[in-house]
């Protein structure tokens, strides 16, 4: 099996990039961060503090999460519902930020996520994929960009789709969620030693596809 890992930041565009390179070469698209979500989406249903560790250990036996592809795209099932579009928003964001803190949401996800890669031919992205998850992956790559790019495209993002965008509050959610990302004890986000390093701040959406695609590509052949 072939695997490529992709980690860095929120909003660096690792998701629009890996399934563009996915679609490209052929492989299965996992969304790792889709599945911490879910998970944050299941305690803020329950009305569980994402910081009270015991309520959300608890909460992960009756927690069945499932990923189907429809058309291509992961969908994420919670317990049977659909929930895909329910965990977009900036509170689930910020809730699976906090309860990926927790060293069993970690183990409960790991061996689900390690199963993909042991079935297909994956790129699957994340914060700890090319460190923890699949430190075997033969493709790591550490696709980041400035907070203040990531800033300005979330804002532009959100106001091509008509909603009313705070550039302001917006930069300080990604840098409140890059710290959080990156200080926690376990599994904190940070690129592998032997990742590729691919800053998008200076380049297009193009340009970055393009980039990941050539660097996976080198991967393939072993250069
Ligand atoms: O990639 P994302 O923004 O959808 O991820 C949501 C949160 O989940 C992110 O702030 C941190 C956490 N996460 C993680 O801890 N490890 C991963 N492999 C993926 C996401």
């Amino acid at each position: 099996m072939f695997s490529v890992a992709i980690d860095g930041p929120a909003g660096a565009g690792k998701s629009t990039i890996a399934k563009a390179a996915a679609k490209e070469l052929e492989l299965i698209y996992v969304d790792t961060g889709a599945m911490y979500r879910t998970i944050g989406l299941a305690c803020l249903d329950d009305g569980i503090s994402p910081e009270d560790s015991k309520a959300v250990i608890e909460k992960l036996k009756s927690i069945v999460l499932e990923l189907k592809y429809v058309d291509g795209e992961q969908r994420m099932i919670l317990c049977g519902k659909d929930v895909s579009d329910d965990i977009r928003t900036e509170r689930v964001s910020m809730t699976a930020s906090v309860v990926s803190k927790i060293p069993e949401v970690r183990a409960f996800l790991l061996e689900q996520q390690r199963g993909f890669a042991r079935s297909d031919n994956i790129i699957m992205d994340g914060r700890d994929i090319g460190t923890v998850v699949l430190p075997d992956a033969q493709v790591k790559i550490f696709l980041t960009a400035s907070a203040e790019s990531r800033a300005k495209r979330r804002t532009l993002q959100l106001e091509e789709k008509g909603i009313g965008a705070d550039y302001d509050a917006i930069l300080e959610d990604i840098r409140k969620r890059d710290y959080q990302d990156s200080h926690r004890e376990i599994a904190p986000l940070k690129a592998a030693p032997d990742a590729v390093i691919v800053d998008t701040t200076e380049l297009t959406l193009e340009g970055s596809i393009e980039a990941v695609i050539d660097t996976i590509r080198k991967g393939m052949s072993g250069k």
